[in-house]
């Protein structure tokens, strides 16, 4: 291959097809485990909807500010996540160790990746399980026909158990998002997004409607849109930005990298709005989608990952074609998760081929060979290694396994200070002429949006960070 050199001595840059690519591939980032997994239990154990409006509300006013942000200065740099940032701190005349808060985000965006695919190796676990169901029972019956309650309630936690399993469908998982990501931008990533999302969006409506004929669907919209301001403290509504803000996939570089691929034509505050309304679009029908489920078979809305893992194949059972529904639902997981978890992996790769200067496809694969060894890790981390606790000598991380680790530290720190950092950065460190004129937004909402990222984001931002700290500070 020749490559020649860009005007700056830099090879050109990799870009999407089309815009259309571009806001399907940021959507496939957004949409992921964090809308179909975590926004229902939270929504379901935070008081319904006076939780869901104030996500609305965070969605809308720090969410889509910060999402703005953060594929602007992607644009404007055409670089991995740092050099971009870097890129706009030299032209404004700051420090170039503001390129320090994209590093974070690359360290940030690794450390979901491992554990990320373990849980999709999970998923790849019970499109099998529904799979073999499927073969074994036929189409009209429900799923996992003759097994007791106790037996289903066994096998989340027998998985669980099986470190070697786990890890074996951990690979898997890395290994099918390495093939994507190693294709490069036009080549991978964006055919993931362009085939699946698509596929994702009617599988979810497809299986909202059959729950919606099957299953107890009035009570779920009660369950989940019934308004109880008393069950929004503090600390609910701290839950609610930063599920906004790991459902957005803010603040770990994503939306950086992924803004760096798109064409200067391109409206940001358009594409970003649309991102930002799908993503909010999708957690709410996932509410709808699962709950009438659940709550038709009379099962506990357990939140975390129980719900998905252990009450909703137990729930299959008694629905009419439940175990094709089961493995159409588990199939869409799967796309919702890999799109994501291809993200997750572009950012680290697209930071060490420019660090480096290697070839992408290499990159990947030692990217993806370190994902797998922390993702064993994480496997293990549930059985073998469930005593050891990486950061134990630090309070806030004591006790936690090498998976809540990963997930405690990214979601209690790196997310929040990566997000405070971009919003004073582009608010406050930026030279304006920089910004203005790439935001394509124009008169009243321009300023509204200045204001959103200068004031608003980092105050809420660092309240989440504090609190993170010092869980007290909110009490309930
Ligand atoms: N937004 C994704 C989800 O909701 C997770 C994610 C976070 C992806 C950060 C990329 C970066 O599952």
């Amino acid at each position: 291959m020749v490559v020649t050199p860009g005007s700056d001595g830099m090879p050109p840059h990799e870009g999407w097809s089309s815009r259309t690519a571009f806001i399907l591939a940021a959507i496939g980032s957004a949409v992921g485990l964090g809308n179909l997994v975590r926004f229902p239990a939270e929504a379901a154990a935070n008081g319904g909807g006076a939780f869901v409006l104030f996500y609305i509300f965070c969605i809308l006013l720090i969410g889509l500010p910060v999402l703005l942000s953060e594929t602007l200065i992607g644009r404007f740099g055409q670089s991995s996540a740092t050099i971009s940032v870097r890129r706009m701190a030299e032209a404004s005349k700051a420090s170039r160790y503001w390129e320090g808060l994209a590093g974070m985000g690359v360290l940030g965006s690794f450390m979901i990746l491992a554990f990320y695919c373990v849980i999709g190796g999970w998923v790849l676990y019970y499109i099998g399980l529904f799979g073999a169901d499927l073969f074994a029972s036929g189409v009209t019956g429900g799923a996992l026909t003759g097994m007791s309650a106790e037996g289903i309630a066994a096998i989340f936690p027998a998985l669980q158990e099986n470190g070697l399993m786990m890890t074996g469908l951990d690979i898997a998982f890395v290994a099918i998002t390495l093939y994507f990501v190693a294709r490069g931008v036009a080549g991978g990533i964006e055919i993931v997004a362009v085939w699946l999302m698509p596929a994702f969006f009617i599988l979810l409506l497809g299986i909202t409607i059959y729950g919606a004929f099957n299953g107890a669907f009035t009570e779920a919209v009660v369950y989940l849109f019934t308004t109880d301001f008393s069950k929004l403290t503090g600390s609910v509504m701290l839950a609610a930005v930063g599920q906004a803000f790991f459902s957005l996939s803010l603040g770990m570089a994503g939306m950086m990298t992924y803004g760096s691929y798109v064409s200067r034509e391109v409206n940001l505050a358009g594409t970003s709005a649309i991102v930002a309304a799908s993503d909010t679009a999708v957690a709410l029908i996932a509410g709808l989608c699962v709950f009438p489920i659940v709550l038709a078979a009379g099962l506990s809305t357990e939140g975390g990952l129980g719900l998905m893992f252990n009450t909703l194949p137990h729930a299959f059972q008694s629905m009419p074609g439940g175990s094709i529904i089961g493995l159409l639902f588990f199939i869409m997981v799967g796309f919702a998760a890999l799109t994501s978890s291809v993200a997750l992996m572009e950012v680290p790769t697209a930071w060490a081929r420019e660090k480096f200067n290697t070839p992408r496809a290499l990159t990947a694969i030692v990217i993806a060979g370190l994902a797998m060894a922390l993702g064993a890790a994480s496997a293990y981390s549930f059985s073998t290694l469930a005593d050891f606790h990486p950061l134990g000598l630090i309070p806030l991380f004591a006790g936690e396994t090498v998976f809540e680790t990963l997930d405690s530290v990214t979601a209690k720190l790196f997310m929040p200070i990566g997000a405070i950092l971009t919003s004073i950065f582009v608010g406050w460190i930026a030279e304006r002429r920089l910004i203005d004129s790439q935001t394509g937004l124009t008169g009243g909402m321009h300023q509204f949006w200045r204001f959103l990222v200068r004031w608003l984001c980092p105050l809420v931002l660092s309240l989440i960070l504090i609190v993170g700290i010092f869980p007290s500070v909110a009490g309930g």
